[in-house]
Order: C-alpha cells, then structure tokens, then sequence
C-alpha cells in the first residue's frame, strides 16, 4: 500500500481539498492507500479546513469535514513513499528538512504529475474570492485523476 502525504501553507485550504479529492477518487476505483496533508504554519494546527474549500468539496461530492490541520514533521519522510506540495515555498521548507537522497526522491510539486518538470504552484486561495477555490479544486481534481490513473497501472492485482 501506497502513502501518500500533500503539503501546503496553512493545511486547511490546498491540501487538504488534495487529500480528499484523492481519497474519494482511489475508493472509488478500489485502490488502497494511505493519504494525509499537512502545512508549514501553526496558525490553524487542529482546526477544520477553510469553509469555503469545504464548501468547493461538498459540491463535488466530497467531504472534508473531519480533516484537522496538523503541521509537517521530519518524520513524516518515514512514514510517506510520496510527498506532494502544492508551490515553491513549501518546496524549499520541506527540502530543507530532508535529510538524505531517499528523503529528497518522495518529494514533488502536486501538478508536475500533470506536466512533469514544470514546478507549477497551486495558487494559495485564502485571501481570494470563492471562484478561487473552484480553481483550485479543478487544478486538483485533474492531477489526483491523473495520479489515480497511475496508481491504478502500478497496483497489481486491481
Ligand atoms: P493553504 O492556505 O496553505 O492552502 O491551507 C492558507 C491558509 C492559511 C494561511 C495561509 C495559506 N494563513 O497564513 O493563515
């Protein structure tokens, strides 16, 4: 079984919409895996997510409610294969902490599974308007799509 851990700012908007957009997308095609997000600041450690990014959720059939925003450890490389962050800052805050090349290996941008090498950012919705987080949502439904299809070609049996 596969795990899988997305990183953003405050875990409560990019992050974790990823993480139950892809929770949602591999029970559906029956795909085992353990998935988790967390972020960098402590402002909202223990809170629920953003009403508005549960709010983009509940519209496309997913349910966030019961995530709580915990922050990034360094032992989360033990315990994740990969390590998705939404835009260059968190980047740089988790290569940071890496601390060899297998650490290093697990990390990457969440929308260089949709175009690999680009180091694209999730734009950061929090200060914007509710259509941000629907932009947001579309940008993570296609690249959790796009990982489901390669989780679904690398795990056997299913
Ligand atoms: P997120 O958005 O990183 O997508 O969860 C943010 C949420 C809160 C803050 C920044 C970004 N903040 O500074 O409180």
């Amino acid at each position: 079984m596969i795990n899988i851990l997305f990183v953003c700012t405050g875990n409560i908007c990019r992050s974790p919409l990823a993480e139950g957009i892809l929770r949602h997308q591999l029970d559906e095609a029956g795909i085992p895996a353990f998935i988790d997000s967390c972020g960098f600041e402590a402002f909202h450690v223990g809170d629920p997510p953003d009403y508005r990014a549960r709010a983009v959720a509940e519209r496309h059939g997913v349910n966030i409610s019961g995530l709580r925003a915990r922050l990034f450890s360094v032992m989360d490389f033990d315990w994740f294969d990969r390590i998705f962050v939404m835009d260059e800052g968190h980047y740089r805050n988790v290569m940071k902490l890496a601390r060899n090349e297998a650490d290093r290996s697990k990390v990457d941008y969440m929308l260089n599974v949709l175009t690999p090498g680009k180091n694209m950012g999730v734009m950061d919705p929090w200060y914007h308007h509710e259509a941000a987080f629907e932009k947001v949502f579309q940008q993570l439904d296609m690249a959790c799509g796009e990982l489901t299809r390669q989780l679904r070609t690398s795990t056997p049996g299913i």
